[in-house]
């Protein structure tokens, strides 16, 4: 055939131009605009972390306050969503919710199909940054059986969010610092991550132009996958599988049995060749956060840093350089916060809703942008007459 290059899985293609987030995935390096992960999850914060992917630069103390206010003047969602929430399953995946909710957005949001407007294209943008926690709290609510819970715009980004979700309404709840610092640090580390599975289907998806909460909802969709975010919480069920540290050789022999569907979960990585500098922070941030809610000797903590030890050992994943990812850690601290694990991909979600929306604004806005349009090697039947259904 000769006529396209064949790359199943977009290992070697770029898609397009972007200036937003930098991979070095054999230095283990990660940039955001330019600036470490590091930095910016021990210095920065989530709100300001959005306003850097968004617009490029770290913003001045006014600009910060503007962005802040312009985002929780958005953060309830219409009345009437209420009922798109009562006609689910009490069981439902929130995944599956939020999907739908966030899809459903576009009915509520006419305006923001003109995407050739900037203006429409900006509201559209702080609505989705500001609403997805409100959607993926309500998520949670309408799973436990409680009263939704409107948001707090006197709170900040991370502390409205767990107020939405642990607040109820016959008792005081007053959301612990801590927490509340462990929770923006999981956001800041999720916020963008290059051109990701969920981050081109966005791309893809808007590149004909669609409504952006349309785009976004496939984003959602993709993200659910347990190779992609649903990662998190596959980890922290194999952990919890696991149980004991004297179970951790078995399941590493598992996980090498090309014959065993098993592999280990938070384990590896399309880009990272080496230590995912996220899951540095992370394991940095699940200590500080079990020592601090008074969780000693952790057992799920305890497997994972042991499996991590001998898994950083063994032939098997020095050679094809597998290093713990994000989602390794990620779930104890939020098990910890008090999550269920159904929960841990939907708070994914709301944390790369702004990468999806910064790498979707830089492509409306790009003059190359063309349709996305994967070709195809054709490899089925030849050209054959129709048979009629009595000669068959
Ligand atoms: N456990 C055991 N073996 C593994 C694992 C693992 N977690 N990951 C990769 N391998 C092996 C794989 O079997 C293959 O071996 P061989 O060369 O002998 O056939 C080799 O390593 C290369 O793997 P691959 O599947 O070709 O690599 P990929 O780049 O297509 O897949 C991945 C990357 C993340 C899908 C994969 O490592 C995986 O399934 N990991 C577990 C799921 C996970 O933690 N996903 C979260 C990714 S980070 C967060 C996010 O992006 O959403």
């Amino acid at each position: 055939t000769g006529l396209f290059t064949y790359d199943p899985g977009f290992t070697s293609t770029a898609a397009c131009d972007s200036a937003i987030t930098y991979i070095d995935g054999d230095k283990g390096e990660l940039l955001y605009r330019g600036y470490p992960i590091d930095q910016l999850a021990d210095k920065s914060s989530y709100i300001e972390v959005c306003y850097l992917l968004l617009y490029g630069e770290l913003p001045s103390k006014a600009e910060l306050k503007d962005f802040e206010n312009r985002v929780t003047r958005h953060t309830m969602v219409h009345e009437q969503m209420h009922y798109f929430y009562r006609g689910f399953r009490r069981d439902a995946h929130p995944m599956a919710i939020v999907t739908g909710v966030v899809g459903a957005m576009a009915a509520f949001y006419h305006d923001s199909t003109d995407i050739s407007d900037p203006e429409q294209r900006e509201i559209a943008s702080i609505r989705m940054i500001a609403k997805l926690p409100t959607i993926a709290a309500m998520a949670y609510k309408y799973s436990v059986g409680q009263p939704f819970v409107y948001p707090r715009n006197d709170l900040d980004y991370a502390s409205n969010f767990l107020h939405m979700c642990f607040a109820v309404p016959a008792e005081e709840y007053k959301v612990d610092p801590v927490v509340a610092r462990a929770m923006d640090r999981i956001f800041t580390l999720h916020a963008d991550h290059e051109q990701n599975a969920s981050t081109s289907t966005v791309r893809l998806s808007g590149s004909s132009d669609a409504n952006p909460f349309a785009c976004i909802a496939a984003g959602v969709a993709c993200l659910w996958g347990p190779a992609h975010g649903g990662a998190n919480e596959a980890a922290l069920n194999m952990l919890r599988q696991i149980g004991t540290v004297d179970r951790i050789p078995e399941f590493i022999e598992r996980a090498k049995d090309k014959n065993d569907p098993f592999r280990l979960m938070g384990f590896g990585h399309r880009v990272y060749k080496n230590y995912d500098p996220r899951a540095a922070v992370m394991q940095e941030s699940a200590r500080e956060v079990l020592d601090l809610l008074g969780v000693e000797n952790n057992p799920t903590l305890q497997v994972a840093q042991e499996l991590e030890k001998i898994a950083l050992e063994d032939p098997y994943f020095v050679e094809r350089k597998l290093y713990p990812n994000v989602d390794f850690y990620s779930g104890i601290i939020l098990d910890a916060i008090g999550f269920p694990t159904s929960m841990f991909t939907a708070i994914f979600a709301l944390s790369r809703t702004v990468g999806w929306i910064a790498q979707w604004k830089e492509m409306i806005g790009d003059p190359q942008k063309k349709i996305g349009r994967p070709r195809q090697l054709y490899n089925g039947a030849t050209m054959r007459d129709y048979v009629d259904i009595s000669a068959r």
